[in-house]
């Protein structure tokens, strides 16, 4: 049974998007979102479809890591974008979009001063994360085909498993009160659409531009995969950026894990 807090007719009322959520499936529990949004999309879903679940039994993380789902506390969130006339490797930045759109949505909950975008996919309230995307995309020959923006936020979580415990929290965590599911999957969905529309404007420059104001660890010594340096910021392109024995390198995969000082 769906949850009364998720339910559809209350998640609509909630909404203030133009596109997305405006074709919603809401589940139980399914295996991933993901994979139900890659469905609804290869089925002619339109642009802006969401799945959301209360529950997954399969969630995925990044890096092909598992995203644990349990039901009741959480939001699992999966949207269907049709891009424009699109190059497929010119998509790569687009999770920073989500990544600043969904930042923004925290910031409605907490104190925007608490908020940290981790580069690439992840959102952080008081250094830990709250927050994680993952962007499955396609292709239809060369051009971009239907992408899948998959997101997970820990809305009511009070508990996280020892290893996670010192690096991860909650909506309900932070802010000290709990929250209902339908506001927090309206904010993320309109201020992710607000930034996924700016970046198909042309609108990258700004959004990295905004993402390093906001930007975890930066300053501090990072390792990222075999680079190890001071986290400088962003490049243009989205890419981090490395000062490595006195020169700067681009880093465009990976994620960058805090060191101790030299
Ligand atoms: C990460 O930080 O590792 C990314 C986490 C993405 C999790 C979401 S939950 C909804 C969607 N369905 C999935 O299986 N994964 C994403």
């Amino acid at each position: 049974m769906i949850p009364e807090d998720l339910d559809p007719a209350l998640v609509r009322a909630c909404l203030r998007t133009a596109r997305f959520g405006r074709s919603l499936d809401v589940r139980a529990e399914t295996g991933s979102t993901n994979d139900d949004a890659r469905a609804a999309a290869e089925a002619g879903a339109p642009d802006g479809h969401v799945v959301v679940a209360d529950a997954q039994r399969r969630g995925r993380g990044a890096h092909g890591r598992p995203w644990s789902s349990p039901p009741g506390r959480d939001l699992y969130v999966s949207i269907v974008v049709r891009p424009p006339s699109f190059a497929l490797p010119a998509l790569a930045p687009l999770t920073l979009a989500v990544g600043l759109g969904l930042a923004r949505a925290v910031a409605i909950f907490v104190s925007k001063e608490r908020v940290r975008v981790k580069w690439p996919n992840d959102v952080l309230i008081d250094e830990r994360k709250c927050a994680g995307i993952l962007v499955e995309t396609s292709s239809l020959g060369e051009r971009a085909g239907p992408v899948v923006i998959g997101i997970g936020v820990d809305v009511g979580r009070e508990q996280f498993d020892e290893d996670l415990a010192p690096l991860a929290t909650s909506l309900r965590l932070a802010a000290g009160h709990a929250l209902d599911r339908a506001s927090v999957l309206a904010a993320v969905l309109s201020m992710v659409e607000a930034e996924v529309d700016r970046f198909f404007a042309g609108g990258l420059p700004e959004i990295v531009r905004e993402i390093e104001s906001i930007l975890a660890m930066r300053g501090e010594r990072v390792e990222c995969g075999s680079a190890r340096g001071e986290l400088v910021g962003l490049a243009p392109s989205g890419a981090l950026r490395l000062r490595v024995d006195g020169s700067e390198r681009e880093i465009v995969s990976g994620s960058p894990k805090r060191l101790g000082p030299r």
